[in-house]
């Protein structure tokens, strides 16, 4: 079966071409156009820039990912073998997630294939899983991503249920204001991980909230507000400053990740524990992550490619495949629901 895939919640218009079968998924053909360059200047992501952007690249896009395998996509010619569709929508930007809906909800009509809904946040676990067979279940997912932090619990691939999320902002979104507050670019947590390279991880005593708490809840509105009230104390950073507050800053943050995962692990004995979402590029969470599962008896340790890390749509596709008729929906009810949750 070759599917194609679109993923436009955010900034980036993300076109997969895949092959799903035996049990596998194959990316056939990939592209993203990432909107970063658009949006640093006002520092984040500005949705109705997104979504303009969105609607100008799509198109073309989708034409050249085709034309990539030496595939025809023209309003005029025959269909293309595509058997079925995959879209994001949702949670996302609601303007960015229409651009991708209606593109898909189109094109299905138009070709008469099945088309499949797909949750983000599900995507970002299946990122992992482009290229390999299924893992072991029960498995527990750490998604950490720009919008949310998840802990999901998945009886298998097809039944999940999510066990912790954040109570205020997201572990992504706490790395990308910090280093706006640093004078740093837009997106900041490949920028805090840069800097952190050269930082002493112990020099400032950023808190770990919820750390000690049961609940696999997190929250990073304190830890965001301490890096604030860090730099407001500060007369001037020098730039070994800034690597030890990075460094230090980055470490709350996979200290937190880590405990809570490892809890949810103990509490639980998943046979996999999976990685998803933008933070999983982050070094030194990969790195906690290996340390502290890498070599434990009975649980297998999945990270993402980083190309799959932060958006694609490979990941769409691939929580499309495995997850049978669970996202399955029809042009006609499709709709772009930004606040679709993980059940
Ligand atoms: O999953 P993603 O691409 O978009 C959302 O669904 O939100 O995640 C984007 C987030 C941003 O907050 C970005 O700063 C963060 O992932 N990110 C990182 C790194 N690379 C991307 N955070 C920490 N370290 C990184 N290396
Ligand atoms: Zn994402």
């Amino acid at each position: 079966m070759k599917l194609l895939a679109i993923e436009t919640s955010c900034d980036d218009t993300a076109i997969a071409i895949l092959d799903c079968s035996r049990g596998r998924v194959r990316v056939l053909a990939e592209m993203t156009a990432s909107q970063i360059p658009i949006h640093r200047r006002y520092g984040g992501v500005v949705p109705e820039v997104a979504a303009r952007a969105h609607a100008q690249t799509i198109v073309p896009l989708i034409t050249e990912v085709f034309e990539s395998i030496g595939l025809k996509f023209s309003s005029t010619g025959k269909k293309p073998p595509i058997d079925a569709i995959a879209v994001t929508c949702g949670p996302g930007l609601v303007t960015s997630l229409w651009v991708g809906v209606t593109t898909a909800k189109t094109l299905a009509w138009q070709w008469g294939v099945p088309l499949y809904g797909v949750n983000h946040m599900v995507g970002h676990i299946f990122s992992s899983l482009v290229e390999r067979s299924l893992p072991k279940f029960p498995a527990l997912a750490l998604i950490v991503s720009g919008g949310h932090t998840e802990l999901v619990w998945m009886k298998n691939e097809r039944s999940w249920k999510k066990i912790g999320s954040t109570r205020d902002d997201a572990a992504g979104e706490a790395f990308d204001k910090f280093a706006k507050l640093l004078g740093l670019p837009y997106p900041g947590g490949p920028e805090i991980s840069r800097f952190a390279l050269k930082g002493n991880a112990q020099a400032i005593e950023f808190p770990r909230p919820m750390i000690r708490e049961e609940s696999f809840d997190f929250s990073f509105a304190g830890l965001k507000t301490s890096g604030r009230m860090w730099i407001e104390r500060q007369q001037k950073i020098t730039p070994n400053m800034r690597a030890d507050a990075c460094a230090s800053y980055q470490q709350a943050i996979v200290d937190v990740l880590i405990s809570k995962t490892k809890r949810a692990a103990e509490k639980l004995h998943p046979k996999t524990i999976i990685l998803g979402g933008g933070v999983a590029a982050n070094d030194a969470l990969r790195d906690a992550l290996k340390k502290q599962f890498g070599s434990a008896p009975g649980i297998e340790l999945i990270i993402p490619e980083k190309r799959f890390t932060t958006d694609n749509a490979a990941m769409i596709g691939a929580a499309a495949f495995f997850t049978g008729t669970k996202f399955k929906t029809s042009w006609r009810s499709l709709v772009a629901n930004p606040a679709f949750e993980i059940q």
